[in-house]
């Protein structure tokens, strides 16, 4: 949604630290445009200097996507621009978190305001009953907490806390906006303290801590056990680095004091455990200072500290077999099955627990352990793949009290229902699920109308079908290809228009399979090679120039392959999180699949199109020879991936039905295939345009002999080579035919097939 459509057209940040400054980009990132105010400059500082700085280190930080929305905050200071708020819908106070800083704020605030205005606190500690005190009904009712997690760009958590003073329109209105400006997921909270994230959060790192300490694991054994349970690559004392060690008293020390005597934090007193204490005392607060849990040594090699001696030894491999499969683990008979299972028991205890005072269902709780501490699953549905039952079962073998929500949840039979929903948590009923795509709900209603080993089609209503790819990080290899001529005929008998996408976490697809083109290239079977080259080129413009419309639901990693397939659509639609490129140059390859030919397209190649042919040929070379994908979909746009109607999302949720939109009104509007292109080439002189930066290189020693002859390879496609076209204008099977004449060159050499096998063996590129 962009301003146009939004009930939020302006917004003001007050306080543009690490998080108001954050959440100030995130605002221009979508298209709005956002006061950012701070306290004045003092001495010779300029008054805004405060804010500059903040939205300085967004640049630096990458909390723009791209630059250019940073000149949609216009930073201020709270003395001499105040006024501006008289402008805004939306003020988000993230100032100090100390509760008379904020009441004094809200107050001159409350004097200048808009009627209707959202007010919103971004406190992690405070109680809004606490910070509204004595502002009257009207500002009560406007007035809610939004709780943004570090960084505001990447987290998708929103913690909100409302009340029944709150307009309810009002609420609904951060919500939407929060969802479809920002892209948070959006979760209700109870005015309790941490909410629900931190008070979950900081009793896992907490228990995870102690109870490793107790069961004489180590630190490598321990983060390697909360790996495997789907816990983020850090385990809990990598993350307690990351979040800096001499925050563990003000963090966990104001939370034990917030809650009451009885609350089960108090029996994991990390701030007290004596490791903890240590670290302070010698100023090891983890990553920020050198030194914490782990460190590098002075000769750089990776250390782990000893927890029975406070003494720093090699890091360890942790212990061999824990591996990554949550269920073996905790079935295991020894200490890592047990810690896994303390682990994990104890978050499902407490929080099923507390659950009734913080959440209104356990899949609030889930989200928040997902979005906010990037667990793979949340707790109650790793405990649902366990089975509800056994769980309980083993629960109640350890002693001890069952929560009676989770006795309710093995009653029903699960935490989680099948589609997604948490029990609520006064066990009557299963809540709605809180996020979920088009593809899911499409899922959950039918049986696929075709399902192959590497991608299957789904009806997603309204007369289209979606494609989804299911390959190793969605690649396309031959039987992918198959699936797809396959989804085509299909969407010609029985559907009116088709969405290419999917729902997974990382990837709308990492590109051709590379495995399959090394294999080919090992065998020398150049046949089998080409064919592949062939059929790939032949089903992406089949797609182009079926009779229905084709629109791209593109996310995450869109690579190579991957890229030059959404690339065929008539239309993208792109989540705001999109790393888009052609980075085929590094294993030695130019895009094949037709790569060159539409971005020539895309450039304005047209014989009727306004760039000259050795402008826009300049362009695509550059895009291509610097290998770098996009960082987002804004990036993407200038890189000519995207076009100025493509469009941008930024919930990942929302992107399936967005893509359904697009697809159903191109359908609407008669839909006829694109006109073929004809593409005015540069030749011999505008390759030898492209290739001087190259040459400069190559004599400075920046080029090797293999990126020049890479380079020599793109540039020949790009500008038609030696061949003649009639009136000098080419059609995109032209350039395809060279495209491939490219590749299988290329194929063939040596230090081509050193680069695949380097990219297989380490995911990285070899400079050869
Ligand atoms: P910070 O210390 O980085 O930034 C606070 C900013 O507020 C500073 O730039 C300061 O100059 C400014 N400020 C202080 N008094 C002001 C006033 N009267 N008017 C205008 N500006 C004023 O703090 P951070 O980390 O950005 O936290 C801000 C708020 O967000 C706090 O309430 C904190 O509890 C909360 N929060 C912090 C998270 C984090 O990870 N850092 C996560 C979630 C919430």
């Amino acid at each position: 949604m962009g301003a146009g459509t939004s009930p939020i057209h302006r917004v003001a940040v007050i306080g543009a630290g690490a998080m108001g400054a954050g959440i100030a980009a995130q605002f221009a990132n979508a298209g709005i445009g956002v006061d950012l105010l701070d306290i004045p400059g003092t001495g010779s500082a300029a008054r805004n200097a405060p804010a500059q700085a903040g939205l300085d280190r967004q640049l630096k930080t990458a909390g723009f996507m791209h630059p250019d929305a940073a000149s949609l905050v216009r930073p201020g200071n709270i003395e001499d621009d105040l006024a501006r708020l008289a402008e805004v819908d939306w003020i988000v106070e993230a100032v100090v978190e100390r509760l008379d800083v904020k009441r004094d704020l809200y107050a001159r605030i409350n004097a200048l305001r808009k009627p209707g205005s959202i007010v919103s606190s971004n406190t992690s500690t405070i109680p809004r009953s606490e910070l509204i005190a004595g502002l009257g009904p009207a500002f009560a009712s406007d007035f809610l907490i939004t709780h943004f997690f570090n960084p505001p760009r990447i987290m998708r958590l929103l913690e909100i806390v409302s009340a029944p003073e709150n307009d309810p329109a009002l609420v609904a209105r951060v919500k939407t906006a929060a969802a479809a400006i920002l892209g948070k997921t959006v979760i209700d909270c109870r005015d309790t303290p941490g909410f629900i994230a931190n008070r979950i959060g900081c009793f896992w790192l907490a228990l995870g801590v102690l109870e490793a300490k107790r069961l004489g694991l180590s630190m490598e054994e321990a983060d390697a056990v909360m790996v495997a349970l789907g816990t983020p690559n850090t385990g809990i004392f990598g993350l307690l680095d990351l979040i800096g060690i001499d925050l563990i008293p003000p963090i966990w020390g104001s939370l034990m004091q917030a809650l009451p005597a009885d609350d089960a934090l108090h029996n994991f007193d990390l701030p007290g455990d004596e490791t903890v204490r240590a670290l302070l005392a010698s100023g090891r607060f983890g990553r920020k200072s050198g030194a914490g849990f782990y460190r590098l040594s002075p000769d750089k090699s990776r250390e782990a500290l000893d927890l029975a001696a406070d003494d720093y030894r090699p890091r360890q491999d942790p212990a061999p077999g824990i591996g990554r499969d949550a269920l073996a683990l905790l079935k295991r008979d020894d200490k890592f099955g047990r810690f896994g299972w303390r682990v994990l028991s104890g978050v499902i205890h407490y929080a099923a627990a507390i659950a009734p005072d913080i959440a209104g269902d356990l899949g609030s709780i889930d989200a928040a352990m997902t979005l906010g501490y990037g667990w793979a699953q949340g707790p109650f549905a790793l405990a649902d793949r366990f089975g509800a039952t056994a769980f309980v079962s083993r629960l109640a073998a350890d002693g001890g009290p069952v929560p009676a929500l989770v006795q309710e949840a093995v009653q029903r039979g699960a935490f989680i229902d099948r589609r997604g929903g948490g029990l609520a948590t006064d066990g009557s009923v299963y809540a709605p699920a809180l996020s979920g795509s088009l593809l899911s709900v499409a899922k959950d209603q039918a049986a696929a109308v075709f399902e192959t080993p590497a991608a299957s089609l789904w009806d997603i209503g309204e007369g289209v079908a979606c494609f989804e790819l299911h390959t190793k990080l969605n690649s396309l290899n031959p039987a992918a290809l198959d699936a797809l001529e396959t989804a085509l005929d299909r969407v010609q008998e029985a559907f009116g228009a088709l969405v290419i996408g999917n729902d997974d976490k990382r990837a709308f697809s990492a590109g051709a399979d590379l495995a399959f083109i090394m294999a080919s290239i090992e065998q020398q079977d150049w046949e089998r090679l080409d064919g592949f080259i062939r059929r790939g080129q032949d089903a992406f413009s089949r797609m182009k120039y079926a009779a229905f419309p084709v629109v791209a639901a593109v996310h995450g990693l869109a690579l190579g392959g991957g890229c030059e397939f959404a690339l065929h659509a008539d239309a993208i639609v792109a989540h705001a999180e999109l790393n888009a490129g052609l980075p085929e140059v590094k294993v030695g390859l130019v895009p094949s699949w037709g790569g060159c030919t539409q971005l020539l397209v895309r450039a304005g190649q047209d014989a009727t199109g306004p760039g000259g042919p050795a402008t826009s040929a300049a362009h695509v070379f550059q895009t291509i020879i610097s290998a770098a994908p996009s960082s987002s979909a804004a990036w993407a746009r200038v890189q000519g991936i995207l076009q100025p109607a493509d469009e941008i999302v930024m919930h990942r949720d929302h992107l399936l039905a967005r893509a359904r939109d697009r697809a159903v009104a191109l359908a609407q509007a008669g839909y006829r295939p694109p006109e073929p292109a004809q593409l005015r080439l540069s030749g011999p002189s505008g390759k030898l345009g492209l290739m001087a930066g190259v040459n400069s290189q190559y004599e400075l020693g920046l080029a090797s002999q293999s990126d020049l002859a890479i380079a020599d390879s793109l540039a020949t496609v790009l500008t038609g080579g030696p061949g003649s076209y009639p009136n000098g204008v080419a059609t995109e099977a032209d350039i395809m035919q060279l495209e491939r004449e490219a590749i299988m060159t290329l194929a063939k050499s040596q230090t081509t097939r050193q680069r695949i096998a380097h990219m297989l063996a380490t995911g990285k590129p070899l400079k050869n």
